[in-house]
Formats: structure tokens, sequence, C-alpha cells
């Protein structure tokens, strides 16, 4: 086999590597949390913490240090509150419209419509520190 051939090869089988291995990662999903019940108490630490920080979604570019607001799980609620809540106005509050799914702003990364619908759940209930 001469030397171009075999490295024509080679790089085809490296191609097909690749491809193989990304159609992979398109399958790894991020847990999405159960659809709210209004009636239960929503808990900023189990369920509004995570929705930041699984998979990175948020925490990626929201970290400590880095672009504002730090969305790590120990400093994500002061943060968030009072700066980007407005319990008067609960649709209005910055931390839900502004990565709402149907929002034209921040288009690199939105919640999914059932972790908007918990964030405003848990605005609506008051934005507690529990
Ligand atoms: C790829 C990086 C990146 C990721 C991931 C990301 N953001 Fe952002 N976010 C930014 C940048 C950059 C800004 C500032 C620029 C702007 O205002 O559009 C910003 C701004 C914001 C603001 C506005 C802050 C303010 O003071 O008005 C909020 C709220 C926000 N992001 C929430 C989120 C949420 C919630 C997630 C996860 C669903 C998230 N971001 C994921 C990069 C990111």
């Amino acid at each position: 086999m001469s030397k171009m051939r075999f490295l024509k090869q080679s790089l085809f089988v490296i191609m097909l590597m690749a491809m193989a291995s990304s159609c992979n990662y398109d399958f790894i999903e991020m847990p999405e949390p159960d659809p709210i019940d209004p009636t239960d108490t929503i808990s900023f630490k189990v369920t509004i913490a995570p929705i930041f920080s699984e998979g990175s979604k948020c925490t990626a570019c929201h970290s400590t240090g880095a672009t504002a607001p730090d969305l790590t799980p120990d400093k994500a609620y002061r943060a968030i509150v009072p700066a980007l809540i407005n319990t008067n106005d609960p649709e209005s509050s910055a931390i839900y419209w502004f990565a709402h799914p149907q929002s034209e702003t921040h288009a690199w990364k939105k919640y999914s419509q059932n972790e908007a619908n918990i964030i405003l759940g848990w605005i609506k209930q008051g934005a507690q520190n529990n």
C-alpha cells in the first residue's frame, strides 16, 4: 500500500469513528425535572438550583468569577434574589424571562418549557431560600 493511500484510509477511519461517537453524544439527555404540581412547595435547594447546575446547563458560563449571575448552587440564591426577581409581577423576573424558551434574548441557552414553569412557580411562591 502506498503511503498516501494508507494516510487516506487512516483519515477515513478516524472520520468514521468521530461521526459514530458524535452520534452517541446526541443521545445524552439531561434529566428533566418532573412537571410541577402547583399545590407543592417548590424548594430552591432541591429543585431550582439543580436546573442551573445539572450538566452545567447554566453554570458552564455563570460560575464564580465568570459571567454574572453566579448560578453555582451555593451562590445562586444571593445572585438572583432580589436582583433578578419581581414577586409583584413574577413573569417580569429576569431569571424567568431572560432564558425562557420563547424569549428573543439569550439565544445560546434556554430553559425547557417545564423548567421555565418551575422557575415561575417558585417565584410566585415568594422566591424563598428553602
Ligand atoms: C454559553 C454561555 C452561557 C450559558 C450556558 C448561559 N448563559 Fe446566561 N448569559 C451569558 C452571557 C454572556 C450573558 C450576558 C450577556 C447578555 O446579557 O446577553 C448572560 C446573561 C444572563 C442573564 C441576565 C443577567 C442580568 O443581570 O440581566 C440571565 C438571567 C442569565 N444569563 C441566565 C442564564 C440561565 C438561567 C442559564 C441556563 C439555562 C444561562 N444563563 C446559561 C452566557 C451564558
